[in-house]
């Protein structure tokens, strides 16, 4: 049965008690199943899984969804509870930043911190490497699951815990998508339909990309067809965000507007050869 903890003293103890090897599922909660798939792989790779689930404040800009980014708790631990979850962590704000958020010691990215949605959202991945240290000072795990659909975070938690000697090993699972091709978000339920219906442009521009030999070019055409989507940025970088090869494998990413919705994807694709029939694309 999945206990839901809101205190860290109550964290400890539960912690304390569990034995073999532990993960943690990091959320800001109103779980999909893009976070079951991430519990999923969790629950093979450990003896115990964590869920943490907190709408960190750190990680929103003002003016950003921080007020209106669904809190839907009840259902996250039903959610857990049918993955077979161990221990979900729940905290409120003062229980994370107890000495608040004036003055707080934060965990400051590297330069790979400062492009794409670092540009776009300034300060926002010090807000995300904060509150995954603290969560991992916090969980003590053994390994931690990031999903794919946030690559430049993934990155960036890789870098934190290597440069950090955090010793933790993080697993990448694979992007969840609706039917339709749109990947999985909290934030999809902001969607109208029509919203929606453009929002699709978002995974038919990562195909064609990975459908053609200039991914860049076949992805800003898509984009450029739908009068619905505002692109924020649509780039190519290393497979480890560096700059784009002039050939071979690399990372498209798309980050794009519908109505008030930031929707943010990506995919692997390579430049110079098509990567349609490549069983890995
Ligand atoms: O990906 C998220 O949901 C958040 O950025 C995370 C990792 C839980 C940190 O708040």
């Amino acid at each position: 049965m999945t206990r839901i903890v809101h205190s860290r003293s109550e964290l400890a103890a539960a912690r304390a008690a569990m034995t073999g090897t532990v993960a943690v599922v990091p959320t800001m909660g109103a779980l999909h199943d893009g976070h079951r798939a991430n519990i999923r792989r969790a629950r093979e790779a450990a003896d115990a899984v964590i869920v943490t689930v907190f709408v960190n404040p750190l990680q929103f800009r003002p003016g950003e969804d921080l007020d209106r980014y669904p809190r839907t708790l009840e259902a996250d631990a039903a959610v857990c509870e049918e993955e077979g979850v161990d221990l979900v962590f729940a905290p409120s704000e003062r229980e994370m930043y107890p000495e608040g958020r004036d003055g707080l010691t934060t965990v400051h990215a590297g330069p790979g911190g400062d492009i794409l949605e670092g540009a776009s959202r300034p300060g926002f991945f010090t807000g995300v490497l904060t509150v995954v240290a603290k969560l991992f000072a916090l969980t003590r795990p053994d390994l931690a699951c990031f999903g794919e659909k946030d690559f430049q975070q993934l990155a960036m938690v890789r870098r934190m815990v290597r440069d950090l000697d955090m010793g933790v090993e993080i697993l990448s699972v694979p992007t969840d998508r609706e039917a339709d091709g749109l990947a999985r978000s909290s934030r999809n339920v902001y969607l109208s339909d029509i919203e929606r219906a453009a929002a699709l442009a978002i995974p038919h521009a990562l195909r064609a990309a990975q459908d053609s030999t200039d991914p860049l070019a076949a992805a800003e055409k898509v984009l450029d067809a739908e009068p619905g989507l505002e692109v924020d940025y649509i780039a190519v970088r290393s497979p480890e965000l560096g700059p784009a090869p002039e050939q071979g494998p690399a990372r498209l990413l798309i980050a794009a507007r519908a109505g008030t919705t930031r929707l943010i994807d990506n995919a692997p694709v390579s430049i110079g050869a098509s990567m349609i029939g490549d069983p890995d694309a």
